[in-house]
């Protein structure tokens, strides 16, 4: 029997992205048997792009100084999700995941957060039975969405609403727009806190966000990650996180904020993706009175097993891939 491999865990260095990319493909593709498993998520950057970003961490697992693992820690105010965990396919079952997941549950209990989370693949024991020996538990479904929108090029909000989108070369002037979307945060999961992403994608120049507002009342947001370097890549606007005030009048809100997701994403000719769990019924129940059909299913699993925002009142999209 060939000897247990030595792994340690440090820091991902920037000079190891590329291999990591690589190994994000590999390991992906191979597990979900693509006949070349490195065609795996074609040229979206779910790897570099957010290494790059102050709020999250990225651990590495190396043999004698050869990566052979990673995970992404990202915080999001007082919650935090990690991944993509990949390690190398010659490495599977010996280990390395669970190195990585010893630092990834040591960084999350520094950072004293109260909860934290993962999405993963609900029919993988594996993955399931990985994830609970670290004290996640498997909660509700989440349904992935990917459709070409059709909205009229000359789509306008209704009468009374309107929708302002946030690129980097106008982020500076739209502190206080930020500001608006880390309070409706707040107030859907308390210390929930969106902001860094926010810049994140503003500063790499990797998307847009989109604001909605009913006359001069914010309504919500959308983070879309799409063009090059960004995690929808040429072909699709990715949803990363959306949300809506809660309370009377919030599925129109909603619908109204993915209309105007739905019209970005046509006037870009890209696709739309999303996630949104069953959890946060309400909202689901809004993308099932448009007969969205999801191309595939996840599953959310947190520890502790508490509900945060994946609840029936929350009006929220969002997958944690
Ligand atoms: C998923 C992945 C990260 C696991 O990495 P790994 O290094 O092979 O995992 P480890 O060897 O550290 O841990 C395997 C553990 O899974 C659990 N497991 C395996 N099969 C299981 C089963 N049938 N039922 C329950 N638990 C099971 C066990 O706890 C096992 O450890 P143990 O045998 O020591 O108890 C790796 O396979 C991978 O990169 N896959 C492709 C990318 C991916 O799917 N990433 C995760 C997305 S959420």
């Amino acid at each position: 029997m060939p000897p247990a491999p030595q792994i340690k865990v440090g820091p991902l260095k920037k000079g190891e992205l590329p291999e990591a990319d690589r190994l994000f493909r590999l390991a992906f593709g191979t597990f979900l048997g693509l006949p070349d498993p490195a065609t795996f998520m074609g040229d979206r950057d779910l790897v570099a792009s957010r290494v790059r970003a102050k709020h999250v961490q990225a651990l590495a697992a190396r043999e004698h100084g050869r990566l052979v693992g990673f995970n992404l820690l990202t915080i999001w105010g007082s919650f935090g999700f990690f991944g993509p965990l990949c390690v190398s396919p010659e490495y599977w079952d010996k280990g390395v995941a669970q190195k990585l997941l010893e630092a990834t549950v040591a960084a999350f209990d520094q950072a004293k957060l109260p909860r934290t989370a993962l999405y993963t693949f609900p029919h993988s024991a594996k993955h399931v039975g990985l994830y609970t020996k670290y004290g996640y538990w498997p909660q509700q479904l989440t349904a992935l969405f990917r459709y070409a929108p059709v909205k009229p090029r000359d789509w306008q909000p209704e009468p009374g609403t309107s929708v302002l989108h946030i690129t980097k070369r106008w982020h500076r002037t739209h502190d206080d727009h930020l500001e608006d979307c880390r309070k409706l945060t707040q107030r859907i999961d308390p210390g929930l806190d969106l902001t860094q992403e926010i810049r994140s994608l503003l500063n790499q120049d990797i998307g847009e966000i989109l604001l909605t507002f009913t006359r001069k009342t914010f309504d919500g947001f959308a983070i879309a990650c799409t063009g090059k370097g960004s995690e929808g890549g040429a072909g699709v606007c990715y949803l990363k996180f959306a949300a809506v005030r809660g309370g009377s009048g919030a599925d129109e809100r909603f619908h109204r904020l993915l209309d105007a997701c739905e019209a970005f994403a046509a006037s870009r000719n890209v696709l739309l993706e999303f996630g949104a769990s069953f959890a946060c019924e309400k909202a689901y129940r809004c993308l099932l009175s448009r007969r969205l059909r999801p191309l595939t299913h996840g599953i959310t699993m947190q520890r502790p097993h508490a509900p945060g925002f994946y609840r029936r009142d929350a009006y929220v999209r969002c997958d944690l891939r």
